[in-house]
C-alpha cells in the first residue's frame, strides 16, 4: 500500500507500534486524537529509529504540527533558537522541519554538514519578496545606512546585508548601530513595529508575511467582546495596529514563554495555528481560543516526508560557498549580538 499524498510506502499501526509509541502519545494526547495517532505512530517510530541509526537530528520550528514538534524533533524553537542550535549541534546530518530559509540558514552556519529539507517547495512570502539585486540598489540609494535583514530571506540576500535579525532580537540589533537611520528589510510590518520602540529612523521594504498580514485589529476587538478576559498575544509580523490591540507581541518563543510563565486562563495567539496546539499540549490549565491562520509552506512538512527525506537523504540544501561565506558573516554577527 502507498501513502497517496506522499507516494511512499504506507506503514501500519500494529499492536507493537502502539506499545512502543505509547509514551509519546502521552505527550500529545490533548491535541491529537486516537484516529490520527494511528496514522502518525508508525512513521514516528521509524523516523526515530532511522535518526539514531544515521546520527541525524531533526530541528523543528514552532509552527510544525504537534506530532512533529513533540514526537520526532531533537530540538524545537523559534528562528533564532534553530540557528543557534544548527551552529552548535555535533551531528553531521540535519533534517530541517521548517521552511527553506531555515534550512539554508543551517547550511550557511555549518557548510560542512548535510542539511536536508523534506519538501523543497516549503518557501516563505517574505523570502520571495526581495532579491540580492534589490538590496544592492538599496545600498546605492542609501549609502552608509546599515542594512538589517530578517532571517526570512535567501542566502543571496543575507550575503548583501550587514547583519541579520529575527523577531526576537530585532530591536537589540537595530539599537546596536550608531547610525540614526537603519534599513530593516524585507518585512514592512516587523520594521514598523520596531520603529515604534526606537528613536531611530527605520526605512523598510514592501515585503510581508502572507499568514500574519491577514489579521486585523477588528478581529481582536470582536474577539475580546466575545471572550471577555482573554489574553491576546500577537507575532510582530502582524500589522502594527494588530500588535497595538494585543496585550503582548513577541517571537514564537516569546509567546510560548508568556503562556508557560503567566498561565493565563484564556489566551488567543494571533499567529500560525500549530503554535496553540504545541503549547497547549504542555499547559492543560490554559484554554486556547483559536482564530489562527495556517502557513501553507510550513504545512508542507509532514511525517511521511521527513521519513522519506531520511531514507533517501534528500533534498540536500545547497548554498554557493562564495555566497555562503558572506551570508555567514551576517548571521554570525546576529548570533554574536544576541548573546
Ligand atoms: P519566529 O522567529 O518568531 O519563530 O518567526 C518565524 C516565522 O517565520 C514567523 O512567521
Ligand atoms: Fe514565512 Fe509567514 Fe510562513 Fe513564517 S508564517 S514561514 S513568515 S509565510
Amino acid at each position: 500500500m502507498f501513502d497517496q499524498v506522499n507516494q511512499i510506502p504506507a506503514l501500519s499501526f500494529t499492536p507493537a507500534v502502539a506499545r512502543e509509541t505509547a509514551p509519546l502519545y502521552e505527550k500529545v494526547k490533548r491535541v491529537v486524537n486516537e484516529l490520527d495517532w494511528a496514522s502518525y505512530a508508525p512513521y514516528i517510530l521509524e523516523i526515530n529509529r532511522l535518526k539514531k541509526e544515521m546520527g541525524a537530528v531533526v530541528l523543528a520550528h514552532n509552527y510544525m504540527t504537534p506530532e512533529i514538534f513533540h514526537c520526532v524533533s531533537d530540538f524545537a524553537g523559534d528562528s533564532l533558537q534553530l540557528a543557534q542550535q544548527a551552529a552548535k549541534t555535533d551531528s553531521q546530518l540535519i533534517v530541517q522541519a521548517g521552511v527553506h530559509f531555515m534550512a539554508e540558514t543551517s547550511k550557511i552556519l555549518s557548510p560542512e554538514k548535510t542539511v536536508l529539507i523534506p519538501d523543497m517547495k516549503a518557501g516563505c512570502s517574505l523570502a520571495t519578496s526581495i532579491t540580492a539585486a534589490d538590496v544592492r540598489l538599496l545600498r546605492q540609494k542609501f549609502p552608509g545606512v546599515p542594512i538589517v535583514t530578517y532571517v526570512n530571506t535567501s542566502a543571496d540576500v543575507k550575503a548583501e546585508s550587514d547583519i541579520c535579525c529575527t523577531s526576537s532580537n530585532a530591536l537589540k540589533i537595530v539599537e546596536s548601530f550608531e547610525s540614526d537611520t537603519i534599513l530593516m528589510i524585507p518585512d514592512q510590518f516587523l520594521a514598523r513595529n520596531i520603529a515604534k520602540q526606537t528613536k531611530k529612523k527605520i526605512l523598510t521594504w514592501q515585503g510581508s508575511c502572507e499568514v500574519h498580514e491577514r489579521f486585523t485589529a477588528n478581529d481582536i476587538i470582536k474577539f475580546r467582546k466575545a471572550y471577555p478576559g482573554a489574553v491576546v498575544l500577537a507575532h510582530p509580523e502582524c500589522p502594527p495596529e494588530v500588535c497595538a490591540e494585543a496585550d503582548f507581541s513577541g517571537s514564537t518563543k516569546a509567546m510560548a514563554d508568556y503562556v508557560t510563565d503567566k498561565q493565563p486562563k484564556k489566551v488567543v495567539l494571533i499567529t500560525e495555528c500549530s503554535m496553540s496546539d504545541n503549547i497547549s499540549a504542555n499547559n492543560p490549565n490554559v484554554e486556547f481560543l483559536r482564530p489562527c491562520n495556517l502557513c501553507p509552506h510550513m504545512k508542507r512538512i509532514t511525517l511521511p516526508k521527513i521519513l522519506q527525506s531520511l531514507q533517501t537523504r534528500t533534498t540536500e540544501v545547497y548554498v554557493d560557498p562564495a555566497i555562503g561565506i558572506l551570508a555567514k558573516r551576517a548571521v554570525d554577527r546576529m548570533l554574536e549580538a544576541s548573546k
